[in-house]
């Protein structure tokens, strides 16, 4: 019983593991609530339809994560975008990725 429970939390320690190295779904779009505010609304302009707004929906993850890594470090400039992914660790943008890669707006 006790090598049962052994090799059940081992299992469960690699599916865990796997599921950090890359971006969680899930979890992604929970965090990508607040992105839609701008991300998701009718063709792409904000409410006062003075700028456009890029669509995410089926990017690849590696350009999506790298774009928000240049906002966070400030080689992309957008004071807005440079706001909302200032606090995004590594993991936060990998789900945000993979949620928008997948299936976001
Ligand atoms: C207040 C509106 C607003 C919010 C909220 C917002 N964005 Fe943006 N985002 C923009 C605008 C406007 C641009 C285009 C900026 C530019 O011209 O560089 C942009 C650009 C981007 C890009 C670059 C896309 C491309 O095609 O190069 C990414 C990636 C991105 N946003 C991700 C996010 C994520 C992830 C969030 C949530 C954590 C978020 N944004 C929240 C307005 C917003």
């Amino acid at each position: 019983m006790k090598r049962l429970l052994a090799i059940l939390l081992s299992f469960g320690l690699v599916l865990s593991m796997s599921a950090n190295a890359a971006g969680n779904v899930e979890a992604g779009m929970i965090k990508g609530q607040t992105c839609l505010g701008c991300h998701g609304v009718l063709n792409y302009n904000n409410v006062y339809p003075t700028y456009h707004v890029p669509k995410l929906g089926g990017q690849h993850a590696g350009y999506l994560v790298a774009a928000i890594k240049a906002y966070k470090d400030g080689l992309r400039t957008h004071v807005t975008m440079h706001a909302n992914v200032a606090d995004l660790t590594d993991q936060d943008m990998q789900d945000l990725a993979a949620y928008f890669e997948q299936d976001g707006k």
